[in-house]
């Protein structure tokens, strides 16, 4: 595996792998990396001839009351999953090389960003478009890879590929979970020992949404109250939101039918987690 921090030799490296007639798979990541990349890695791994990944914590998708300083960091660690996968080229830019002058072009995300995380987060999928507009000019992938917990994130990037043409195939990787159901995230390290006993309650309700669902239930606000009693009543953290729409539209819904999102954020003492289950209903 070969680490590169520069743009220059990183598009030079890539546009010498498809002038070789290579196809790169891209996995974009801001690292602590965990079972969810590494499942991405491997699709990635399985679909094209070179496999890329990136490592950049962007520091123009976090808000100023953020986790930008605190954001778990491990390059050695990360190194060395990444090679476990069979990572042909890891590009690990500073900040300096990513944003070496004040900017005088940001990507405005003017859809799907006034729900969820992207009302919560303001002008962070404006930070999280600009950055991959830049990293998919640098890394020239032939598909990308996004895990589906960051749904709305997904819908984005969709918007962002068609809108702009880019010539990359985008993969949508179904979350992975640890054994109890918590969503693996780079975050989770920064649950406290009795908050991490109690996340998994958010999967729970979710799953608990999903059978109500099954048995028959189509009124949304049914479905909110559901969600947000379990995790009230079991779990300290404070919800940020729980909502449900169409997907990827992210409309809102009066009745539930088609492809749904039902999501949630919520703020543990150190820690904001997402999660969501996507259903298709007849
Ligand atoms: O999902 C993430 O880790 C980030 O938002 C991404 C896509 C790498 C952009 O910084």
């Amino acid at each position: 595996m070969k680490v590169i921090t520069t743009i220059k030799e990183m598009q030079a490296e890539m546009l010498k792998q498809k002038d070789m007639g290579k196809s790169i798979g891209f996995v974009p990541t801001m690292g602590f990396l965990h079972e969810g990349h590494l499942t991405l890695m491997r699709k990635a791994r399985q679909e094209n001839d070179i496999v890329t990944i990136s490592i950049f914590v962007n520091p123009i998708q976090f808000g100023p009351n953020e986790d930008y300083e605190t954001y778990p960091r491990d390059f050695e660690k990360d190194q060395e999953l990444a090679m476990g996968e069979n990572v042909d080229f890891l590009f690990y830019p500073s900040v300096e090389e990513m944003y070496p002058n004040p900017s005088t072009i940001k990507v405005i995300v003017q859809e799907r960003t006034n729900v969820l995380c992207g009302k919560s987060r303001p002008g962070h999928f404006d930070g999280v478009a600009t950055v991959l507009t830049k990293l998919f000019h640098i890394a020239l992938p032939t598909r990308a890879y996004f895990g589906k917990k960051d749904a709305q994130q997904v819908a984005v990037i969709q918007g962002l590929i068609s809108d702009f043409n880019f010539p990359i195939e985008l993969v949508p990787v179904d979350i992975v979970r640890e054994e109890d159901g918590l969503a693996k995230s780079s975050r989770n390290v920064k649950l406290l020992p009795d908050e991490r006993k109690q996340a998994p309650t958010l999967y729970k309700s979710l799953e608990m949404a999903q059978d109500m669902i099954e048995k028959g239930e189509r009124d949304p606000l049914k479905i909110i109250s559901l969600v947000k009693e379990t995790i009230e009543n079991e779990t300290n953290s404070v919800i940020d939101y729980v909502e449900v729409y169409s997907y990827p539209g992210l409309d809102p819904l009066e009745k539930l039918e088609g492809s749904i999102i039902i999501a949630l954020a919520v703020k543990f003492s150190m820690v904001r987690l997402i999660d969501n289950v996507i259903l298709e209903i007849k």
